[in-house]
């Protein structure tokens, strides 16, 4: 049965290297999966209750929240800042959580980090982890990605990932994740 992911990244700098991984991952996804990106987190305005509340969502989240509904899974792409989740991709989760029909309720979400530190962004993991508990969302357990080193495994001028230990992991972490969300999918 044919998939699609789509890829929701936390990074919005030209150079990133988390955009180089997701950029890599369509070439290595299995037979039968496609993934894009989801467009960028970068215009979304800082979640305000009062302006949701007079505007409404906006048109930047609605976008982003049906591409998701529309997809079988979710693949989180992104640095880690201060140990933690970026400030942008918490501020897109944070509107997303309170759309009435919110989109990664019950979605397959794969998470991969990677940082030009040596534990590839292992911390900002458990955080995102737990955030999206809340939002109900099926995060896979395993296997998981930690980039590490990340500017180690990247051509910069191709602006995608060559080292092959890297790319054996992420290939081996779409197959799985394309199991999981057959399993897991309602
Ligand atoms: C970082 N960086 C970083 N790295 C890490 O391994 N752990 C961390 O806690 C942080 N904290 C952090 C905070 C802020 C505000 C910045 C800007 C950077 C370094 C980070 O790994 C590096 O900048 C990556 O290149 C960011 O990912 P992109 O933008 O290349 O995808």
């Amino acid at each position: 049965q044919p998939l699609k992911f789509v890829t929701l990244l936390g990074s919005l700098r030209k150079g990133s290297y988390n955009a180089m991984i997701a950029r890599t991952l369509p070439k290595l996804a299995p037979e039968g999966i496609t993934i894009e990106a989801l467009p960028s987190i970068g215009d979304i305005p800082l979640y305000d209750a009062d302006v949701q509340q007079e505007s409404g969502f906006p048109a930047s989240i609605e976008k982003i929240a049906e591409q998701i509904r529309q997809a079988d899974g979710v693949i989180i792409v992104t640095p880690e800042y201060n140990y933690s989740v970026p400030g942008g991709l918490k501020n897109a989760i944070d509107w997303l959580s309170r759309l009435a029909d919110q989109p990664l309720a019950g979605k397959p979400v794969l998470i991969q980090t990677s940082s030009m530190g040596a534990i590839g962004g292992a911390r900002c993991q458990y955080h995102l982890r737990q955030i999206l508990v809340f939002l109900d969302a099926m995060v896979m357990n395993k296997p998981e990605f930690m980039g590490g080193v990340i500017q180690s495994k990247v051509d910069s001028q191709l602006g995608e990932v060559i080292e092959q230990a890297t790319l054996d992991h992420l290939a081996g972490q779409l197959s799985a994740f394309s199991d999981y969300t057959r399993r897991v999918k309602k």
